[in-house]
């Protein structure tokens, strides 16, 4: 029993070996305040999300990359790992993948409760080695591999070669900050408030960063902000280019600040081979395109880019000895 989890600020994906991904879920939690109970985790949470009454809350224990709340992200995982597990007598090995950004204490916080979960020997993996695992990529060869992992809390760019990180970069600049920037966006032109997640469908729908034209439309509902009444409104993709323009312009930047930082030999296999993207925010509409022309390097994303570092993190089992810098063995604890 060898389990791979992505343990990330949006989505929980769990794959184990040939069966690949067994769980895909929002990292996402309902608690009753009053009776101080859990009443869902995951989908079943998510959809409650902005719909609840006082007493209950919905939250997301991960937040930009951090841990905003131990003990809900250790029911969680508890919560899921079971799900994949069930009542399996054998206890399972571990790799987890944490955002990058996370501190040891909150590290030793993702092994007490994956522990608390079973787990019999757990090992802990960055993202972007995870994502070049996933997409498939040997990374065990003296050559420069480029990743940029784009998720709801941060973006992770790296460079990877014979099983290291040679140089890297984080920020906290991924979808959620763009949702958040049409948030802003809506309400200080139209004056109209929308939620998170019409804020996220608009970003599906419309977001191309790359030649927006202004055509391409869709109908949003929100509610007016002086008059207080739900209103509709349409939205085009030159507001979400508008309203986003200055995020993605963050995410060159990084990839900028880590070629910067790239030893010249590798930066020529990266110029060879391109830069791989994973994670949701990869598929951001001309995205691929925008970082390709900023960077002179093609950019591409990896074949289903968001499962990408779940799959890395159960394929990293057959590497675990190879495997030196972003990956901690913490099975000492
Ligand atoms: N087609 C799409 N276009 C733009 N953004 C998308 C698309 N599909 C998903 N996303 C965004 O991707 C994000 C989730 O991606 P992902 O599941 O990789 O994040 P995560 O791994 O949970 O987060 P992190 O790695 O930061 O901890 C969400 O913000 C979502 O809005
Ligand atoms: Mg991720």
């Amino acid at each position: 029993m060898d389990i791979g989890v992505d343990l990330g600020t949006a989505n929980v994906l769990i794959s184990m070996g040939s069966k690949g991904i067994v769980l895909n879920e929002p990292s996402v939690v309902a608690y009753n305040k009053k009776t101080e109970e859990i009443i869902a985790v995951g989908n079943e949470a998510d959809k409650m999300t902005g719909k609840t009454p006082d007493y209950i809350s919905v939250i997301r224990p991960l937040c930009d990359g951090a841990i905003s709340d131990y003990n809900m992200n250790e029911c969680m995982i508890a919560e899921f790992i079971h799900r994949v597990t069930g009542r399996q007598m054998l206890m399972p090995r571990m790799i987890m993948c944490i955002p990058s950004s996370i501190t040891d204490v909150e590290s030793r916080a993702v092994v007490d409760a994956a522990r608390a979960a079973g787990a019999r020997k757990i090992y802990l993996i960055e993202e972007p080695v995870a994502a070049l695992l996933g997409a498939g990529i040997n990374i065990e060869k003296p050559k420069g591999n480029m990743i940029i992992d784009i998720g709801g809390g941060t973006t992770d760019v790296a460079v990877v070669s014979m099983n290291g990180i040679v140089a890297k970069t984080s920020v906290k600049m991924a979808g959620n900050r763009i949702d958040a920037a049409i948030i802003k966006y809506v309400s200080s032109k139209y004056r109209i408030l929308i939620g998170e997640k019409t804020a996220e469908n608009a970003k599906l729908t419309l977001a191309n960063v790359y030649d927006p034209t202004g055509d391409v439309k869709t109908e949003i509902r929100g509610r007016h902000m002086l008059k207080g009444l739900p209103v509709r409104l349409e939205l085009s993709d030159m507001d979400i280019y508008e309203a986003i323009h200055d995020m993605t312009d963050e995410l060159v930047t990084a990839v900028r600040t880590v070629l910067e930082k790239t030893p010249p030999e590798l930066v020529g296999d990266i110029h060879t081979n391109g830069i791989m993207m994973s994670g949701g925010g990869s598929l951001l509409g001309g995205l691929d395109k925008l970082l390709t022309k900023e960077t002179g390097i093609e950019c591409y994303p990896a074949k289903d880019p968001m499962t990408c570092v779940a799959r890395g993190a159960s394929e990293a089992f057959k590497y675990i000895d190879k495997l030196l810098d972003g990956f901690i063995d913490v099975s000492i604890y």
